[in-house]
């Protein structure tokens, strides 16, 4: 038996993404979006759901460029701060300490701290009522040169929306594209 529970706008786990762009100004800001994820292979994209209040909004129509910081648990602090309060009135580089590196493909910058960073130039935009939904093509991607193998103690946290906390993911379920053969015919 199931139960209907509306329209809730959940779904788990969710990343945690560090959006980061310039202002008008050139001052480096991020901010915290839970609402994104991978878009398309080919050509290597990435959808983020901004809504229009943000400054992260304004800088992303205007520059039409942004970095996508995946956050580790070492830095969870940080990454809740960057969506607790907004650049326009904060310099969040400056409250954290973290740095702001100029990217190599797209006017935006990315935190050095944080091990992943992908360079995206905005394609498309889609609004979708309180979210716009932005469409980056994925222009580079930088990983700590010291990783050896991708993801391996990175300790990247993801986002409970249900219960409102970050996580570190658990224990493997099984090989992707692998167990599943065992239904095949
Ligand atoms: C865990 C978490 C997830 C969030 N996800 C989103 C999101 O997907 N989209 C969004 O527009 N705001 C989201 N926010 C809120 C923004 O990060 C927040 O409003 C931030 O202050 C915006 O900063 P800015 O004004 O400097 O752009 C989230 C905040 C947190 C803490």
């Amino acid at each position: 038996m199931k139960k209907s529970i509306g329209t809730p706008s959940l779904i788990f786990p969710n990343p945690v993404l560090v959006v980061c762009t310039y202002d008008d100004n050139g001052r480096a800001n991020a901010a915290t979006l839970a609402w994104g994820g991978i878009a398309s292979s080919g050509p290597a994209a990435v959808s983020i759901a901004v809504q229009p209040p943000r400054y992260t909004y304004d800088a992303l129509m205007k520059r039409k460029a942004f970095t996508v910081n995946l956050a580790p648990a070492k830095y969870a602090a940080e990454a809740d701060y960057f969506g607790l309060v907004s650049g326009r009135d904060t310099d969040k580089f400056a409250a954290t300490g973290l740095t702001a590196v100029r990217a190599e493909f797209v006017d935006a910058p990315y935190i050095e701290e944080f091990p992943y960073n992908l360079e995206c130039e905005v394609t498309h935009t889609l609004d979708l009522g309180v979210h716009t939904l932005f469409i980056g093509l994925i222009k580079d991607a930088k990983i700590d040169e010291a990783a050896n193998e991708m993801w391996k103690g990175f300790d990247l946290i993801t986002f409970d929306a249900a219960s409102r906390d970050y996580r570190l993911p658990g224990e493997s379920a099984g090989k992707a594209f692998e167990i599943g053969n065992k239904f095949k015919k």
